[in-house]
């Protein structure tokens, strides 16, 4: 379906999670393809505290996180009269929404969610029913906002996946209730993996120091890491995954950050070093890090004026929401409050 919403643009909806540090992958993945979308789409980019609780983490270190991810959001370029921004725990309606579709999603569905294996193993004294539900919590989240794409990097392809089916099972017994949401993922850049284990993607929450770039590491820092990322002995600038993840990881970084493409890069750098090489790659992520960082600490110093920004966008968000709701419990048969 593409209306279940009467509005004229089609609707964008993102989030992340406030867990660990922001990430050059978090940013070549999702957040940076989230700037332009404003011109085409109604874009709603959330912070999902709710998700968060999966993990636990003290509550202190969440709020900051929170504060932190939420200025970092506006310092990378999301401008707030341009998007909706808001945090998931000010709209009711995303928990509602997600017990209704527990009674949509089935239990095997859920047992093959790979981030759900993944996570349930480096935390077993808490594997939780939410870190299970994980992906119902997202399904609503998009289904709620009639989202028709998606912005998100490779590793929620699944859980896009999860989303359209719940979505296309209900919308089967109860008729068109929501839209069935496409997955919108860069060309270069979607899986950005660790420095120091390529073969794995850079995480936010669980990696080592210097397995990740984040954005606010200061340049020398970045510098360093890239300098001694993991690499191979053979010397030469192809992109080529299997072979070479480490070389072919920094090219993505690279051709995400400059937009060359990846013959561009071989070509310049052909016969030249990884030293060279890497040295080229560390410019080009402090270029695209420093004016973040320069607007970032006074975009953060401003907590009312981020909490003004949220609770406008919790009241745009909320009322889109409402109409969802209203549909979803018709749909349900429950009697009109
Ligand atoms: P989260 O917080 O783990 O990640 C936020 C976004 O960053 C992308 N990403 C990456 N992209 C490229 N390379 C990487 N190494 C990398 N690591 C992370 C993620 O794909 C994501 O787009 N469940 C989601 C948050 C969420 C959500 C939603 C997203 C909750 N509800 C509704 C979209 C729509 C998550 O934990 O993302």
């Amino acid at each position: 379906m593409t209306s279940g919403t009467n509005r004229q643009r089609p609707v964008v909806l993102s989030g992340v999670q406030p867990s660990g540090r922001l990430t050059i992958g978090n940013y070549l993945g999702a957040l940076k393809n989230w700037l332009p979308l404003h011109t085409e789409y109604d874009c709603h980019y959330m912070l999902v505290d709710l998700h968060s609780i999966s993990v636990r983490q003290a509550p202190a270190d969440r709020l900051e996180r929170c504060y932190e991810f939420i200025a970092l959001y506006i310092a990378c370029g999301l401008d707030p009269d341009r998007n909706v921004l808001f945090v998931q725990s000010h709209v009711p309606a995303h928990s509602e929404l997600a017990w209704i579709l527990n009674c949509y999603t089935q239990y095997g569905e859920l047992q093959r969610m790979t981030q759900f294996k993944d996570k349930s193993a480096r935390h077993v004294d808490n594997v939780n029913a939410g870190l299970f539900c994980y992906p119902v919590l997202m399904a609503a989240d998009i289904l709620l906002y009639g989202a028709h794409r998606v912005p998100v990097g490779d590793d929620q392809r699944q859980h896009l996946e999860l989303t359209r089916t719940v979505a296309q099972r209900f919308n089967r017994e109860h008729g068109e209730t929501f839209v069935v949401p496409e997955t919108m993922t860069p060309p270069v850049g979607a899986r950005i993996m660790g420095l120091q284990n390529p073969e794995a993607k850079m995480s936010k929450s669980e990696d080592a120091e210097t397995n990740a770039i984040y954005l606010l590491d200061e340049p020398k820092r970045v510098e360093r890491k890239i300098k001694r990322a993991v690499t191979d002995m053979d010397g030469g600038i192809r992109f080529d995954p299997d072979t070479k993840p480490g070389v072919s990881n920094l090219m993505s970084i690279l051709s995400a950050c400059t937009g060359d493409s990846f013959e561009t890069i071989a070509r310049d750098y052909d016969g030249k070093g990884y030293g060279t090489f890497k040295q080229a790659v560390a410019d080009a992520v402090i270029a695209v890090l420093e004016p973040i960082q320069q607007h970032y600490t006074e975009i953060r110093a401003d907590e009312e004026g981020l909490r003004g920004v949220l609770r406008a966008g919790a009241a745009r968000a909320s009322e889109r929401a409402g109409g969802t709701m209203e549909r979803v419990h018709h749909a349900l048969g429950f009697i009109p409050a």
